[in-house]
């Protein structure tokens, strides 16, 4: 594997892959890999002949009272777990080869941007936004790959590149677990032992409100009230728990299929998000009732 810090290097190194025909999968990181980014890797692997990662810690995407000063940064073991999984290239920016001069142009995607995490982290989506049409502007991929852990950041994402006619194919990578259904995040490793018992819990209140509705339940706004009440009785302070419509995250409604319940809760200062995206499906001819699940 390559590790190149600048810009040039790197778009020298696409423009000889381009020159062999070679096709390019980009996964954009800020690094502190786990099996989650590894998964997005993997699965690049498959769908492209050249795989390029960035690790950047993007401050433009962080709020003042934010962790961005004291976000893991764990570049030597991130470069071993890349060489690993057969990683082509890294991509390691500085800030100042990113940012060389204070930015004055904004990227804003519309509403997606100010609902959920975006009510409780103003400018966040505007921060990715940028920095992830930055990156794809210097490496011009045939693909994207993105985590649906952050589905709302895909969401943003798809738009922005839809709104913009970015020309890239975008692939959602399923959320990887830990054994006990708590969903893999750099920011697990902020929690205390305690806490880290508890916060399996997300996933599992996500799992049961997702079932009472797949069993019927037509009324989402006493879904989430239940699951948002019983999350803070066992210790979270919870942001917010909301039943949507997949595409555009807006409150669903029981004539809606693809559902995706979103959720954020903090456990003492770590701030912690989960989701799960299902379809609810009508019974067919035979009465036979088919539960997809992509969760
Ligand atoms: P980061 O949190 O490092 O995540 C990088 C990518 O890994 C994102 O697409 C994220 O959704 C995915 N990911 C994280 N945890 C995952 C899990 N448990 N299972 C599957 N995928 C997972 O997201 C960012 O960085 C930044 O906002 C970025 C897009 C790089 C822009 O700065």
């Amino acid at each position: 594997m390559q590790t190149v810090t600048n810009i040039e290097a790197l778009r020298a190194n696409i423009r000889q892959w381009r020159q062999e025909r070679q096709s390019v999968a980009f996964v954009p990181t800020m690094g502190n890999l786990h099996a989650g980014h590894i998964k997005l890797v993997t699965t690049a692997k498959q769908q492209a002949d050249k795989v390029v990662v960035s690790i950047f810690v993007n401050p433009t995407q962080f709020g003042p009272n934010e962790d961005f000063a004291s976000y893991p940064r764990t570049e030597q073991q991130d470069q071993a777990k890349l060489i690993e999984c057969d990683t082509d290239l890294l991509f390691l920016p500085s800030a100042k080869e990113m940012y060389p001069q204070p930015i004055q142009t904004s990227i804003s995607v519309g509403g997606l941007s100010t609902l959920h995490c975006g009510a409780s982290r103003p400018g966040h989506f505007d921060g990715v936004a940028l920095v992830v049409c930055k990156l794809l502007n210097i490496l011009q991929p045939d693909l994207l790959l993105l985590g649906e852990k952050d589905f709302q950041q895909l969401a943003v994402i798809r738009r922005m590149v839809a709104d913009l006619n970015i020309p890239v194919a975008i692939q959602g990578v399923a959320t990887v677990r830990e054994t006990d259904g708590l969903a893999m995040s750099s920011r697990n490793g902020y929690l205390s032992a305690a806490q880290r018992r508890l916060a399996p819990r997300l996933y599992q209140s996500l799992c049961a409100a997702r079932d009472t509705i797949l069993a019927g339940k037509d009324d989402y706004q006493a879904v989430e009230d239940q699951q948002r009440q019983l999350l803070q009785q066992a210790g979270f302070a919870v942001d917010y728990f909301n039943v949507c419509r997949s595409d555009d995250l807006l409150p669903a409604n029981p004539n809606d299929h693809t559902l995706v319940i979103l959720l954020a809760a903090r456990l003492g200062t770590t701030r912690l998000i989960d989701n799960v995206y299902f379809c609810k499906q009508t019974p067919d001819r035979t009465g036979f009732l088919p539960i997809k699940e992509n969760a």
